[in-house]
């Protein structure tokens, strides 16, 4: 099977975090701002840890200023995702990053991240939808903002709202305002948990969010309990499995839980999270996952199907890309 060009569904990357270096250096070159200690001497992202990650993240983004660079960040992300066969892609976006928070400014970025959105669908056929998303360790007078911002662009682009962050900075719980006031404008609702929290935060996150879906989640794997409630109430885990091991929680693709939260009957995904951070594409991930755990081409047609019926797209959205996906993965 030619893994590259099979359709895929991603649905769980961060715009910001999917920006190539020289993409990053380029702005900063143009911008006149110094980014040297963000990258190795390879030219690539440098961090050892989480916690150093989320610092080089966040100082790549200082170069993200006008909404003319999400609009070029936006087209350079599509093609990449293109190139490896994404049909369609929920995209995080930070208002954060957009503007700070301040809804009239946001609304300019996303007609900016939109408009480029619009002509990959024209040239390239790929679908993207946007899922805002708050910031956890700014806190929830910040996120406040951001679900603000969500509610008040929920259209046919803006399906959801989510939390990315360092999962160890206070709770789930503290956030519920943010994540009601979204569900209440009828967006889909998506949490990282499990990823550094533990099985403590997955729960918290379907106690006190009442997400359908989970970044990461993976943690879910210690708690048996949990495992049960999120097969019956349908819960989607996005897997990120190269983000996992390069972030150092395995060793190895061979230590993830991956194969095993599929065979236990959890709704599995597989995305790349941040790929040009983490050296991945959603190509490496599917061959990885092949090699390492012999997945082949049913299984990939489930994880793709279990993605389709967890996007937060419409019903007639997810009949042309269930086709897509049926017809492409079949084995020969
Ligand atoms: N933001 C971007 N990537 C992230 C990750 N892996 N975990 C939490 N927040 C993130
Ligand atoms: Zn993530």
């Amino acid at each position: 099977m030619n893994i590259r060009k099979l359709p895929k569904i991603e649905l769980h990357l961060h715009l910001e975090g999917a920006a190539p270096p020289n993409f990053i250096r380029q702005l900063a070159f143009e911008k006149n701002i110094d980014l040297t200690q963000i990258f190795n001497a390879n030219g690539d992202y440098c961090f050892s840890n989480f916690n150093e990650f989320l610092a080089t993240y966040e100082a790549a983004c200082q170069v993200l200023k006008e909404p003319e660079d999400f609009h070029r960040l936006t087209r350079s992300i599509l093609e990449k995702s293109a190139e490896n066969g994404v049909i369609y892609t929920e995209v995080f976006i930070s208002p954060d990053f957009c503007g700070g928070g301040d809804l009239t400014a946001w609304k300019e970025y996303l007609a900016a991240i939109e408009e480029a959105a619009n002509s990959a669908k024209e040239d390239l056929g790929i679908e993207m939808r946007g899922i805002v998303t708050c910031i956890r360790h700014n806190g929830p007078s910040i996120a406040k903002k951001a679900s603000i911002c969500a509610a008040e662009t929920a259209s046919n682009f803006v399906i959801g709202f989510g939390m990315g962050g360092d999962e160890l900075v206070g709770t789930q719980g503290d956030f519920t305002y943010s994540f009601n006031m979204a569900d209440e404008a009828g967006l889909g609702l998506t949490t990282h948990a499990g990823e550094w929290g533990g099985a403590e935060s997955v729960r918290q996150a379907l106690q006190d969010l009442r997400v359908t879906r989970l970044g990461h989640g993976i943690q879910i794997i210690d708690d048996t309990n949990l495992i049960r409630e999120a097969i019956d109430k349908k819960i989607t885990l996005e897997v990120c499995p190269g983000s996992n091991v390069s972030l150092g929680i395995f060793e190895n693709l061979s230590m993830h839980p991956i194969n095993s939260l599929l065979k236990s009957g959890l709704l599995v995904t597989v995305s790349t999270d941040d790929p040009p951070f983490f050296n991945t594409t959603m190509t490496s991930e599917y061959n990885n996952l092949r090699d390492v755990f012999d997945w082949d081409e049913d299984i990939f047609k489930l994880i793709n199907q279990n993605a389709i019926h967890a996007a937060f797209c419409g019903e007639e959205q997810k009949l042309i890309l269930l086709e897509r996906i049926n017809s492409a993965w079949t084995k020969t």
